[in-house]
């Protein structure tokens, strides 16, 4: 290629580059008139030198492309504001510029989250101080803090899920008791009780069916006092049941075991009316107890002073009685016909 070729395509290169940098559309730059010259030039070559032209100008053509979908990408990503996702609402966002909320008539409350704060507000209304439980806990306060001793088989019962360092997805919201118990030590100083719940998303590692999942919510109860007897508990708990399912129940217990309750109990309830129950229908609803005397000790309580109760159970279930939903696993599902029905 002779050097006045060479310098043509050379001068070409630099004038579009230039012009590339200060487009405000550098994709146009590719359909500049300098360009199209240069290949209306090649046909009127002598055949020798069409070639290497030819070759010269589409790499510049190819060089010029790569440019511009460079430059394209670097304008799109200085065009997006960087939006810290962790901070508040209004942090450091004008006014202007904060995203559009979609408002609340495009979506509906999750069954589950409405049901939990009927819950809440039923405990609540009877003195109970309420605590979100973890989602993800240490092996102290879902073993140890609860009296299951080091190796006991009974830690085999609740399949856990665990981190690689060790860290476990609670399998029941009694990994709060202990951190109630140490919070509402001093109460019982002052001649106070302690009256709690904590609720929460609980994990374990089954196969799922209709009635088994991996992730659910459990509403746990605390209560402590000089007096607290089981008789006090069990009257609790029916006003809880009656209360949500807004009718007179029968109640019944039979024996079960738990490291940090003696006695240990299921509670049962006669499937209510509105429920379609028949009677003679028992429903296990949730596990409870006395408080063991190590799980009082081990936050500094006297256990000769003091005794409490304490249950735990699951939400999805109660929901699940309540609405005739005959598959747990809707609840996570994530299906838009099935949280219609609720919305
Ligand atoms: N944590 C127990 C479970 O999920 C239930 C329970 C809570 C039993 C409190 C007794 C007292 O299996």
């Amino acid at each position: 290629m002779n050097d006045s070729l060479t310098d043509h395509l050379n001068s070409v290169r630099t004038l579009l580059t230039d012009r590339l940098a200060g487009s405000a559309d550098p994709r146009e730059v590719l359909r500049a008139p300098e360009l199209k010259a240069l290949y209306d030039q090649i046909r009127v070559l002598e055949p020798s030198e069409r070639a290497p032209f030819g070759q010269a100008v589409n790499s510049l053509k190819v060089s010029l492309e790569k440019r511009v979908t460079a430059i394209e990408a670097e304008r799109l990503a200085a065009d997006v504001e960087s939006l810290d996702v962790t901070a508040p609402w209004d942090a450091g966002i004008s006014a202007d510029k904060r995203p559009t909320v979609l408002t609340s008539d495009h979506g509906s409350v999750h069954p589950l989250m409405r049901e939990l704060e009927r819950v809440i507000d039923i405990f609540t209304r009877m003195g109970f101080q309420s605590y979100e439980s973890r989602q993800l806990d240490d092996d102290f306060h879902m073993f140890g803090s609860l009296n299951f001793p080091e190796g006991h088989p009974a830690r085999d019962g609740y399949d856990t899920f665990r981190t690689t360092d060790g860290l476990i997805a609670p399998a029941h919201t009694s990994t709060m008791q202990h951190r109630i118990l140490l919070e509402g030590r001093e109460k019982l100083e002052v001649g106070g009780q302690i009256a709690a719940i904590s609720y929460g998303r609980v994990f374990r590692n089954e196969d799922i069916d209709p009635t088994h999942e991996h992730t659910f919510y459990q509403v746990e109860g605390v209560f402590v006092s000089k007096a607290a007897t089981l008789g006090d508990m069990l009257g609790t708990l029916r006003g809880f049941f009656q209360t949500y399912y807004g009718q007179t129940l029968r109640i019944k217990t039979q024996p079960a075991y738990f490291p940090f309750v003696e006695p240990g109990l299921e509670f049962l309830i006669e499937k209510p009316a509105s429920l379609d129950g028949k009677g003679g229908e028992w429903l296990e609803m949730l596990g409870c107890g006395m408080i063991h005397p190590n799980v009082l000790e081990q936050a500094g309580i006297d256990p000769m002073q003091y005794r409490g109760f304490a249950w735990g159970g699951g939400v999805d279930r109660l929901v699940m009685l309540k609405y005739g939903i005959e598959d747990v696993r809707h609840f996570e599902s994530g299906k838009l016909a099935f949280l219609k029905e609720f919305a």
